[in-house]
């Protein structure tokens, strides 16, 4: 076994000296609440919230604590209540159920494909199921966004993006978080720009934008959000909206403003290692990579495979092999979650019927993280690691 890789999926690339130095100014000055400024002085927060607004082609934007903060704030300011039923995929990970839940609503799980986006023929079937869908761009795969928005539109039902994994992507050129009525992001720190935890929330609808502002804790500074909609939108919102803190602070906004100034390069450095691992397990017996649809402006910031019909065991094995040669894969039919794998029967406090369908995917889904730490002869490495071990499994037991 002399193949071993040495590096780390964990490991992410530094702040950008001019998010450090902009960080450092914030904590020379000590106004880190993104109201506390002095007479001329635009927050952090408010550019960095103009400035996202502008890259994905939104009207309005609010940054808040985390990318859950932003999907439980758009739940509630798109009316869901407790007690109702919000649609959302059985391929996705804990936080978007959990968000429909600290609402006090109910998750209704819709399929996933072989493509690994939601299963639009389950969602027709399901569309008097709810009035929300929560729609998670799961591990950056992306489904027809026009047929998505026919369907739901044609039933009523509100649709709001979890783009948590896809940041800088797109559907036909529009940007993901834009088609539906409300986009949500995560800058955690495993996501496409980082500031350790944090989130933003993008909307063109004034009333929604508003009642967002108000939930996230803005007392009655609402004015102060240059990227917010104007002052008359919250006549009678500012009284009826209670405040659930979950602001943005000026540090975390200054780490990232120069991250998503360099997203478009960024983005594509994830592209340059995604295809590379792509083509390195192209053709490998047993093992299917996922072909993304030509629609798609995606970001390969983890990649996926299916093993179609693999016993549990054999697998298990593949990732035990492949982890001894320091590979580290993940895998989505696990009976239990582990790490960061759950899936829709792992949320025991859901009372959801057996998807047989989806279950068949998800049972093949072995997943990847690729930090921008890895170089291209990193990436060819890791392919070759996986097909060799995949091929010998394979061949065994064929
Ligand atoms: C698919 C998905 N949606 C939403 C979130 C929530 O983001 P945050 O961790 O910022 O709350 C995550 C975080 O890992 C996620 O993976």
């Amino acid at each position: 076994m002399s193949d071993v890789f040495k590096g780390s999926f964990t490991q992410q690339e530094p702040i950008p000296e001019a998010g450090i130095e902009a960080a450092v100014a914030v904590m020379r000055h000590g106004r880190l609440h993104r109201y506390n400024t002095v007479s001329g002085e635009t927050a952090e927060t408010v550019l960095l919230e103009q400035e996202f607004a502008a890259s994905v082609g939104a009207k309005y934007c609010i940054a808040v604590a985390s990318g859950g903060y932003a999907m439980t704030t758009a739940l509630r300011a798109v009316g869901v209540k407790a007690g109702d039923r919000v649609l959302t995929n059985a391929f996705t990970l804990a936080p978007v159920p959990g968000a429909i839940a600290a609402v006090g609503a109910v998750p209704v799980f819709v399929g996933v494909t072989p493509e690994l986006v939601l299963d639009l023929d389950d969602l027709t079937g399901k569309a008097d199921q709810g009035d929300v869908l929560l729609l998670s761009h799961m591990r950056g795969h992306i489904c027809d966004m026009e047929r998505l928005m026919e369907i739901c539109d044609a039933s009523g039902i509100t649709v709001i993006e979890d783009c948590a994994h896809t940041m800088g992507a797109a559907w036909k050129g529009k940007a993901s978080g834009t088609w539906g009525k409300v986009g949500c992001y995560s800058c955690q720190t495993y996501k496409h720009i980082n500031s350790g935890e944090g989130g933003l929330f993008v909307t063109d609808d004034p009333e929604v934008a508003a009642r967002a502002i108000m939930y996230s804790g803005s007392y009655m500074m609402f004015e102060r959000h240059l990227a917010g909609p104007p002052p008359e939108t919250f006549a009678q919102i500012k009284y009826e909206t209670p405040n659930i803190s979950g602001r943005m602070d000026n540090l975390r906004a200054a780490i990232l403003r120069p991250q998503l100034a360099d997203l478009a390069t960024q983005c594509a450095r994830w592209n340059e290692r995604y295809f590379a691992i792509e083509a390195g397990l192209r053709d490998t017996a047993g093992l299917k990579v996922i072909e993304r649809a030509v629609e798609e402006t995606i970001v390969g910031s983890s990649i996926q495979f299916l093993l179609e019909g693999w016993e549990g065991a054999s697998v298990q094995d593949l990732l035990a092999r492949c982890a001894a040669r320091g590979v580290e894969l993940k895998w989505f039919g696990n009976a239990v979650p582990v790490g960061f794998t759950s899936r829709y029967d792992s949320w025991r406090y859901v009372d959801a019927p057996a998807m047989p369908d989806s279950d068949r995917v998800l049972a093949g889904i072995v997943d990847m993280r690729v930090p921008l730490t890895f170089t291209l002869e990193d990436c060819a490495q890791i392919a070759r690691i996986i097909r060799e071990e995949a091929s010998r499994i394979f061949q065994a037991a064929a």
